[in-house]
């Protein structure tokens, strides 16, 4: 991991993505660089999941669901009615095959930004909650108390956020990815386990 040039990654995002995704990307990298300081996760991690986390994002929808097939990586039915969903899985794959990722903590955070999971590691809820917080984001609800609480209690901020994930999509309509619900549940009980200790 340690050729790996942080420099040449920020380029090649500015180059593959749109003005605004790339200022979403710079947004989420020094939050999660941010985020790494105050709970001691590794900087430069945190910095690398954070440029490569939106990778594919601006990559066409049928392109996306290519390199998952291609690549033997399931695609849900959620994600193949919503292909954009599937930026998470492409881009986990780009950064190994493209940018020469090899640790999978990296890897997992990449992949798992767009739904979470349970037991999520330091740098995965770190990348999960930056994206959802970082300056540039505007339109989310509680996003000051959220931003707040992140820098407290970083598995409160994750529960806030999946559970406004979760009424954000139900009320819209939209599909919910049942991993978002799995890791809203695990999240849930866990504080709740937590409070009573
Ligand atoms: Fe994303
Ligand atoms: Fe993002």
């Amino acid at each position: 991991m340690k050729s790996i040039d942080t420099k040449k990654i920020r380029k090649a995002m500015e180059k593959v993505q749109d003005e605004s995704r790339y200022e979403h990307t710079l947004g989420v990298t020094y939050t999660a660089t941010a985020l790494a300081m105050r709970y001691g996760c590794d900087l430069r991690s945190a910095e690398i999941a954070g440029l490569l986390h939106d990778c594919a994002k601006c990559m066409d929808n049928a392109k996306k669901i290519q390199i998952c097939e291609k690549h033997n990586i399931p695609v849900n039915d959620v994600e193949r009615k919503n292909p954009s969903l599937l930026h998470a899985k492409a881009g986990s794959f780009i950064a190994m095959d493209t940018y020469g990722i090899t640790d999978t903590d990296i890897i997992n955070a990449i992949l798992n930004h767009t739904t979470g999971r349970p037991n999520m590691s330091l740098l995965e809820k770190i990348v999960y909650v930056a994206d959802y917080i970082e300056p540039n984001r505007t339109k989310a609800p509680n996003l000051s108390e959220i931003r707040k609480i992140a820098f407290i209690d970083i598995n409160e901020a994750l529960l806030m956020i999946l559970s406004d994930t979760l009424t954000y999509l139900t009320a819209g309509g939209g599909d919910i990815d049942p991993m978002t619900q799995k890791a809203y549940e695990y999240y849930k009980a866990k504080i709740e386990e937590q409070k009573e200790e």
